[in-house]
């Protein structure tokens, strides 16, 4: 991982060392991520800890803004990284994006540092400037989202203008346009309004639109890209399947937005398009699911044929992870986001740790797996192997990551069926009742479940950055 500073073999390629350095940042921030959701789970156990030190509501900001942060890191890393391969040509002002990368991390820091030490206080003109504009998910606040907005410009003028130079393969295609629309969402939840109902209504802009769809998009893209380099599969195929994922994505998941519509004062035709068109969302993600494991039997079969022994992958760390976001996205999103998507159901389960319980599995599935996939083929590239083997260390990353948050997401899931059932169903959604509900048996142990589940999850992630640290050489050595 850190040979990719100063000795590596991308062989001159700036374009892929910049890619290695959002890697860095992404895994450190995946770090503290998990740190701060650990203080956060603890503080549901025993509700002093930390308290007017380390606030759960500071906590849990913290854990969530990390972990968008993180992702949207290793999506630019991944994109600096694929460009040289798919365009033929090196990247365009990498210079300009090289200095983009510092502004931005100079800015996370300093937002970061500020969300700790100034954590309670007017909520003011000022306050939306200099500390938070207080949006779930995204709250840095706007001086660090205009700096964010220069140098999402910065990068996307480098892709762009890259694949004009350059071939423009389909995968870069979808890429340039899809790219166009995910930094284009980021504004829909830049201004300001004091109306709750219109600041939820575009603030699902970003949130919803991102996640279900752009960012699936973009995990297609990835996909068949780490597919061809993986596996050896062809272009053309996966480029099909990526296509019509496109279709079905965009086509489900734009009016699938309705899903968040339900119950914050729009209007309640709403109710019946948010539950067609998100009810339809799961679907692409089979498709996706199919078509990873489909690609991966083929070209194996195709190598079993002509008598080789062996997998067929020249990097099986980063297959293993990406073949865990077929699964955990058709699972996380697919088929948690399917349990709560009809207002039928969603009027019990709206805001409760079932929500919880599928935005971990979600956000896990369908990005932290593909995405920790890109990382190990920048290690593999950094390093200059042909075959990168999975170690006893990244076998530990893999199954205790997986289980730790398949764990977390089993306690939630019926922390939240416990809170459906007393909270709302049998004490009507009172106030008192949420209280009520907090107290019992079910939820607490869910809650100690959880708790234990993300110590799990955390020293997985210590194997994992272990690995990372260690695997390129390992390899290296095997191979001379
Ligand atoms: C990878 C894709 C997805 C991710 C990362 C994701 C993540 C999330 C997160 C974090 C929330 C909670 C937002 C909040 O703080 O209020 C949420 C809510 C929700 N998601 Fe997803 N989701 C994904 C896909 C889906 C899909 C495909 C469906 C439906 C089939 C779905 C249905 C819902 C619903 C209905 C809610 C609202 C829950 C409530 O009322 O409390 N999600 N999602
Ligand atoms: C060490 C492991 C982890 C622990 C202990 C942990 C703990 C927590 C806690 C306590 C919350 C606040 C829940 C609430 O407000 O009721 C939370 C929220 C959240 N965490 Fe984690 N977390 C961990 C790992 C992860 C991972 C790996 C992901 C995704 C990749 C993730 C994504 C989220 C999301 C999306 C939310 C907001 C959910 C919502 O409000 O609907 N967390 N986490
Ligand atoms: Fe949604």
């Amino acid at each position: 991982m850190l040979t990719s500073i100063k000795t590596n073999s991308f062989e001159g390629n700036k374009s892929k060392e910049l890619g290695m350095m959002y890697f860095r940042v992404a895994i450190i921030l995946f770090g503290a991520q998990l740190l701060f959701g650990l203080v956060a789970a603890f503080q549901f156990l025993v509700p002093g800890f930390l308290f007017e030190l380390l606030d759960f509501s500071v906590a849990r900001m913290v854990h969530i803004n990390a972990l968008v942060v993180w992702m949207l890191y290793a999506m630019i890393g991944s994109v600096y990284y694929m460009l040289p391969d798919e365009t033929g040509v090196e990247t365009v002002g990498v210079g300009l994006g090289k200095l983009g990368f510092w502004v931005l991390t100079v800015a996370v820091t300093i937002v970061v540092l500020v969300y700790i030490f100034v954590q309670v206080g007017a909520g003011t003109e000022a306050s939306i400037w200099l500390i938070h504009e207080g949006r779930e998910y995204i709250e840095a606040p706007r001086w660090a989202d205009i700096g964010i907005v220069v140098v999402v410009l910065l990068f996307y003028w480098n892709v762009f203008a890259s694949y004009m130079k350059g071939k423009q393969t389909g995968i870069m295609t979808v890429m340039v346009a899809n790219l166009l629309a995910l930094a284009g969402l980021y504004m829909a939840g830049m201004f300001f309004t004091d109306n709750i109902s219109m600041d939820q209504f575009w603030w699902w802009w970003v949130i919803h639109l991102w996640v279900e769809a752009t960012w699936e998009v973009f995990v297609g893209t990835l996909a068949a890209y780490a597919l061809i380099k993986i596996i050896g599969a062809k272009r053309e195929v996966v480029e099909m399947w990526l296509w019509i994922e496109v279709l079905m994505l965009f086509g489900s998941g734009i009016l699938g937005m309705g899903h968040h519509y339900f119950w914050i004062g729009t209007p309640e035709y709403w109710w019946e398009i948010g539950a067609l068109f998100s009810a339809l969302e799961p679907v692409p993600l089979i498709a996706m699911f199919v078509h990873v494991l489909y690609d991966w039997g083929k070209e194996q079969g195709i190598a079993h044929a002509e008598g080789k022994t062996g997998t067929v992958a020249n990097n099986t760390p980063a297959l293993s992870w990406i073949v865990m976001n077929a699964f955990g996205n058709f699972l996380g999103a697919g088929i948690w986001g399917f349990f709560h998507t009809l207002p039928q159901v969603n009027i019990y389960t709206h805001g409760t740790q079932f929500t919880a319980a599928h935005g971990h599995l979600s956000f896990f599935g369908a990005y932290a797996t593909i995405l920790i996939g890109m990382i190990y083929m920048g290690v593999q590239g950094a390093y200059g192997v042909e075959k990168m083997k999975s170690t006893f260390k990244t076998k530990m990353a893999l199954f205790l990551i997986a289980f730790g948050v398949m764990g977390m997401t089993i306690a939630l899931t019926i922390a939240g069926y416990e809170q459906v059932l007393v909270e709302r169903a049998e004490l009507g959604a009172t106030w008192n009742a949420f209280f009520v509900a907090q107290e019992l048996p079910w939820y607490v142990q869910a809650q100690l479940w959880r708790a234990v589940m993300g110590v799990v999850t955390f020293v997985g992630f210590i194997y994992l950055v272990w690995d990372l640290l260690t695997i390129g050489t390992q390899a290296k050595k095997v191979q001379a």
